[in-house]
């Protein structure tokens, strides 16, 4: 209702709640009013038909009353609570105000569990049944849109589970990732590497590294070529952490593996976001997340 720049909608509703509590009133009186005289055998003396008469059965008081108890509350009702255009009820109360004492109460319920698990190490805190029932729900929450809910990723989006990291698995890292984002960038490459025929070979030497199959004629063509990939994947493709580059050597593909794939690849480049949730979620919160993921690919050993 606040939204509204004039008053004329606010009336609109209250005019319209008024009379038509005031018309349930009318039409209560008004029926009640009307005495039907019955005759002698409790009918109205009406005859349809040759033979059909009417019962004279009037409703019992008590129901009527209950008419006349909803309407009082009705009243009653839009004087503590809003419902009539602007006013907002003597009770003051709100949708929000409800909701953000709902979060508070939550909040100082959890605030000493968070504590408990800020003070302790990430390699405990993903040991601890109940972090990781609320890192699970946190991630179904915040992460499963991108990452699935098995955490399993998909194309563009990586695999949290397995121990294959593109911008570094310690815990440490995993909180970096989350707090402030990370984008891989791979700029488009093919003018570096030379003609298409050049970087068809250079895409079945990418798929060697990996054992993946190849045509290895076109693979040793393309090797020379792989100097303008070394400066971010590593001369060994293995790749750097800290370039977001990832390894090329292992058979893992987030983009897609095949000659058509790494080709699009090297032409196009690729630009990948993981937004940063340092706005969205709490530190404490960001914490036990990170440790739930690290907890994914690294099996904690004995358990609690
Ligand atoms: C809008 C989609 C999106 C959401 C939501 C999202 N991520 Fe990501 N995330 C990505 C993308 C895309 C990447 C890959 C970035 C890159 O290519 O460098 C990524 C990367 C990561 C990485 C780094 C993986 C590695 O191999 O180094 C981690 C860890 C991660 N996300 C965890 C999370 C967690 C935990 C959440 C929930 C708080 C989350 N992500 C929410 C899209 C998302
Ligand atoms: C400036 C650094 C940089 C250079 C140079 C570079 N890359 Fe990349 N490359 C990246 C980054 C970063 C990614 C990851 C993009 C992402 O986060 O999705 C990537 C991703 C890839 C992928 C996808 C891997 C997968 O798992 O799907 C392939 C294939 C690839 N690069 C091949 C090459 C080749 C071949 C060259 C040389 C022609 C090259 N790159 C040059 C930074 C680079």
């Amino acid at each position: 209702m606040s939204d509204f720049t004039s008053n004329f909608w606010s009336i609109y509703v209250t005019a319209l709640t008024i009379v038509g509590i005031i018309a349930c009133l009318l039409l209560l009186w008004i029926t009640a009013r009307k005495k039907v005289v019955a005759t002698s055998d409790n009918t109205t003396g009406h005859v349809w038909d040759e033979d059909l008469t009417e019962m004279n059965n009037p409703m019992p008081r008590w129901w009527m009353w209950l008419f006349v108890i909803t309407i009082v509350f009705g009243f009653g009702y839009l004087a503590a609570y809003p419902g009539l255009g602007k006013f907002t009820g003597k009770l003051g109360w709100t949708q929000k105000g409800e909701y953000d004492a709902e979060m508070a109460k939550a909040k100082t319920e959890l605030e000493p569990l968070y504590a408990r698990f800020a003070s302790m190490k990430p390699e405990d805190v993903a040991r601890d049944p109940q972090a990781m029932a609320i890192g699970d729900r946190l991630f179904m929450n915040n992460c499963a849109q991108c990452h699935g809910s098995d955490a399993r990723g998909s194309k563009g989006f990586p695999n949290l589970a397995d121990g294959d990291w593109l911008h570094g698995g310690s815990p440490e890292k995993i909180r970096e990732t989350l707090t402030l984002g990370r984008i891989g960038n791979m700029p488009p490459m093919a003018a570096a590497v030379g003609t298409p025929e050049d970087v068809r070979n250079l895409a079945h030497y990418v798929l060697s590294l990996s054992g993946s199959p190849h045509d290895s004629l076109r693979a040793s063509l393309g090797k020379p070529k792989f100097m303008a990939c070394a400066a971010c994947h590593g001369m060994d493709g293995k790749g750097n952490q800290a370039l977001g580059a990832p390894n090329l050597t292992d058979d893992i593909w987030l983009h897609g593996w095949g000659e058509a794939a790494i080709t699009a690849m090297i032409n196009n480049g690729k630009v990948n976001q993981m937004p940063a949730q340092a706005e969205k979620l709490t530190e404490a919160q960001i914490g036990v997340l990170a440790a739930y993921v690290w907890g994914l690919s690294n099996k904690p050993t004995a358990a609690k």
